[in-house]
């Protein structure tokens, strides 16, 4: 069968990622985690003292900045300028200001272009906020995946325990809440259902069921 791309958005810790990942195992194709390229690109401004509320120097940082995404065997490795910051763009400091840095036009503009290239006509799973209104407008399967904000920050707190971070529960509940929030009210491309986009509400769904769900989508679709 050809290839086909599927779009999956959806507001924080929905699962997109952990879910999209098995889905792309499934079907051989590579799978994109757009986030962890505005999350690289947040720490790359932070490191550098740049002014995350200027459109243009946000802008011109990304212009000499290189973004390298790279399969392993549990999802993907991140790369900013050669470095491996898989781990580091993961930090509280970068989650708190990388909605502020992603709502910059000519940041978006940059990070679609890119995101396209690499998705060109091959089988992808690409997961993040404007896959399915912007990036990928044509993606045969789209799906908009959501869950309670408790159950997303319950999830977030089960697994960053296992990575060691005790952010507490309420905190992470806050910090989703706002991102929201801000990814929902920006002026430029933001988290919003595609008309043609399937709901898949994953608050009372396993991994597996969700995955199971958006595969038998996928081959239908085949
Ligand atoms: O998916 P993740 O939670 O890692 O995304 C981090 C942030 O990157 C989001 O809160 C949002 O501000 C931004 N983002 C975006 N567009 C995407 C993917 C992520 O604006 N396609």
């Amino acid at each position: 069968a050809k290839p086909i791309q599927i779009a999956i958005d959806g507001p924080a810790a929905a699962g997109k990622s952990t879910i999209a990942k098995i889905v792309a195992e499934k079907l051989g194709y590579i799978y994109i985690d757009t986030g962890a390229m505005y999350r690289a690109i947040t720490l790359k401004a932070i490191n550098q003292g740049i002014d995350l509320s200027s459109n243009e120097e946000a802008g011109a940082l990304l212009l000499e900045t290189a973004i390298d995404l790279q399969p392993s065997t549990n999802g993907q490795l991140v790369f900013l300028d050669r470095k491996n910051v898989t781990e580091e763009i993961r930090t509280q400091v970068v989650t708190q200001a990388v909605s502020q840095m992603s709502a910059h036009g000519l940041v978006r503009e940059r990070m679609v272009e890119l995101q396209q290239q690499l998705a060109e006509g091959r089988g992808v799973v690409m997961d993040g906020r404007d896959i399915g209104t912007h990036v990928l407008p044509n993606a045969p399967l789209k799906i908009f995946m959501s869950a309670s904000v408790e159950e997303r920050a319950a999830r977030r707190f089960k697994e960053n325990k296992t990575r060691g971070i005790e952010t507490p529960l309420h905190e992470l509940q806050a910090e989703i809440a706002k991102r929201d929030k801000m990814d929902s009210e920006r002026d430029v491309a933001p988290l919003k259902k595609a008309e043609d986009a399937i709901f898949l509400d994953t608050t009372t769904l396993t991994i597996q069921e969700a995955a199971s769900e958006i595969l038998k989508l996928a081959e239908e679709r085949l």
